[in-house]
């Protein structure tokens, strides 16, 4: 391979972000060093001592959904999405053989040689559902994201096997398959608890979007100068996440202290969304998470964003607004939600403003 020159930082740039090296193209080079745009402000660091692990962490058994404990398990499920916005749930409804396939797979994608996976850049994707790329807007961040990712719209069946990533595709798709029945139970148990019961068509409406995408935190030689994701909340319903071993996703909590999501084989992390925050009139909390990096491996996450359909009215739901006395979003087109959402580097829940009331 060419020696690459990583102290210019354009020279940098274009090797990681615009040929589609990654951030694992770069450290597979053999740096041994954080360059600077990498080199987070000293305020967006995560410190690793001390760090606290979320107390409630126990996962939510939805087994006990379908027989005489559904009361306390819809509660349980209310709670979280009131409080903390995270929660980790078994019995879930996906295989955990299927769990670990999926871990397995996305190792595999980026373990290809860059031009393979470089076909997916925005850019010159062969497909619209397909992106792999780095970081969350390099173009516009103070500090690139230490990520490589590869995202994946559902649009149908054959679609996603035609054009998704052949490494991905299968175990993808059978993911995405099998949390939706649990997803929805999910939200209709939320929406239940507001007193809203939604039709059939809204609620397709409103999880119209649905998209996969496969993390790749590389192991970083300094990894309290970097951050793997930074302060943000999802902009959909729900988010279905699978984390593997290794750790380091944070929530923010109330008193503005930050714990981790601790790393539970076989389960799945939930989290709510702006979207659902929206709804809701901010019963719900879409929680604002962040991801460490490591030095001590690579990290995989394969998370399941469901969102609206472009085309969706979001805004309070009427019934909560009534009971409320007063509606804090206004109702807006989804589709200008995400152009925003995507518009600018992620900054916490600075995204929900877009949608407050005046
Ligand atoms: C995300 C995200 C967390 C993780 O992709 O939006 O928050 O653990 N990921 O990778
Ligand atoms: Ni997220």
């Amino acid at each position: 391979m060419a020696i690459i020159n990583f102290e210019d930082q354009t020279t940098l740039y274009n090797f990681v972000v615009k040929q589609g090296n990654g951030v694992k193209g770069m450290i597979d080079s053999g740096l041994s060093s954080v360059p600077q745009p990498f080199v987070q402000p000293i305020s967006e660091r995560i410190p690793t001592q001390n760090a606290l692990t979320c107390e409630a962490s126990q996962p939510i058994d939805l087994s006990n959904l379908n027989g005489p404990h559904h009361k306390e398990v819809a509660k349980q499920i209310v709670e979280a999405a009131e409080t903390l916005g995270f929660f980790q749930v078994v019995n879930h409804g996906v295989s955990v053989e299927l769990l670990e396939l999926l871990k397995t797979s996305a190792h595999e994608f980026f373990a290809q040689a860059p031009e393979e996976k470089a076909i997916y850049l925005k850019e010159v994707s062969p497909s619209k559902l397909v992106k792999y790329g780095t970081s969350f807007v390099p173009d516009k961040e103070k500090a690139i994201e230490w990520k490589d990712y590869v995202s994946m719209m559902y649009t149908s069946d054959h679609e996603a096997l035609q054009h998704w990533p052949q490494p991905c595709r299968e175990v993808a798709l059978k993911f995405m398959k099998s949390s939706m029945e649990m997803v929805k139970n999910v939200v209709n148990i939320l929406m239940e608890n507001v007193g809203v019961k939604l039709e059939e068509e809204r609620m397709n409406g409103l999880m119209g979007t649905k998209m996969v995408n496969m993390n790749y935190y590389p192991t970083c030689p300094s990894p309290e100068l970097t951050i793997g994701v930074g302060r943000h909340s999802d902009m959909g319903m729900l988010t279905v996440l699978l984390q593997d071993g290794i750790g380091g996703l944070y929530v923010k909590l109330d008193n503005g202290e930050w714990a981790e999501i601790p790393p539970v084989h076989g389960a799945l992390v939930i989290n709510i969304g702006d979207t659902l925050q929206i709804l809701s009139n901010g019963k719900y909390k879409s929680a604002e998470h962040r991801v460490r990096t490591t030095n001590i491996g690579s990290r995989v996450s394969v998370p399941i964003f469901t969102a609206p359909n472009p085309s969706e009215k979001i805004g309070p739901l009427p019934e909560v607004v009534k009971r409320d006395g007063v509606a804090r979003y206004k109702e807006l087109l989804f589709q200008d939600y995400m152009n925003n959402f995507f518009g600018q580097p992620h900054d916490g829940k600075k995204s929900l403003d877009f949608a407050r009331a005046e």
